[in-house]
């Protein structure tokens, strides 16, 4: 009896507990503050870069979190490529400023990247409607854990366009071997920054609540 009364009681205990502890917790930084929202509202596109590539491992973090985005039914519509050969992507660029030369003059340029010495190359499914959703949440969580380990970014859909409609520059995309009916969508460069942009204006009166 006193062995079933013990047993009630963990039972009841575990059942009052899972009603009322979050399954999720607020997870602050060490300041006390949202650490995610911390994260999303000092993010900002960087376009200058210490010239090092990111560390292998910590860009693998990033992918991992990139690929843990909500996609639709699970498909993951998206397939990715990293480059941070500055071989490659100075072959690249050359091919870019032969195309858009006033791009150099400016003294701060490095690449067509936006400067960035790692670029993620990011194709979508054709065939599948919600593949560019997808492609897009997966970078927005590339971009916020980047962030959120030190590592800048920019999402840039100039350079994708560039690649898809030069002839020279499509050749390099057939070597990143993307699954037919799959095409270049938009890239992100990553890299230290060398720069700390302020917010750009949003405009807040394009969302309403509705009553
Ligand atoms: C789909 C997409 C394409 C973009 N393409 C470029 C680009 O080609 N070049 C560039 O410098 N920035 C590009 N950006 C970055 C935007 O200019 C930037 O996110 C926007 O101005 C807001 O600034 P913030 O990111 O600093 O908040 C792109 C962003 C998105 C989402």
């Amino acid at each position: 009896m006193k062995a079933l009364k013990y047993l009630l009681s963990i039972v009841c205990s575990v059942a009052l507990f899972s009603c009322t502890v979050p399954v999720q917790q607020e997870v602050k930084n060490h300041e006390g503050k949202n650490a995610v929202i911390e994260t999303i509202m000092t993010r900002r596109s960087v376009r200058k870069y210490l010239p090092q590539a990111v560390n292998r491992d910590t860009m693998q973090v990033i992918v991992e979190c990139g690929i843990n985005a909500p996609n639709a039914i699970n498909r993951q519509a998206w397939e990715v490529r990293i480059v941070d050969n500055p071989k490659v992507i100075k072959k690249l660029t050359d091919l870019y400023i032969k195309d858009n030369p006033k791009a150099a003059e400016d003294p701060n340029f490095q690449n067509m990247f936006r400067n960035a010495p790692t670029v993620a190359f990011i194709a979508n499914d054709t065939t599948f409607p919600f593949s560019p959703v997808d492609c897009g949440l997966m970078a927005e969580n590339m971009i916020l854990s980047a962030w959120s380990m030190g590592i800048g970014s920019c999402c840039l859909g100039g350079p994708a366009r560039f690649m898809t409609s030069n002839a020279e520059a499509s050749g390099y995309l057939e070597e990143m071997g993307f699954s037919e009916n799959f095409e270049l969508l938009f890239c992100i460069g990553f890299g230290y920054p060398a720069e700390t942009p302020k917010a750009k204006p949003r405009n807040a009166e394009k969302v309403k609540f509705m009553d």
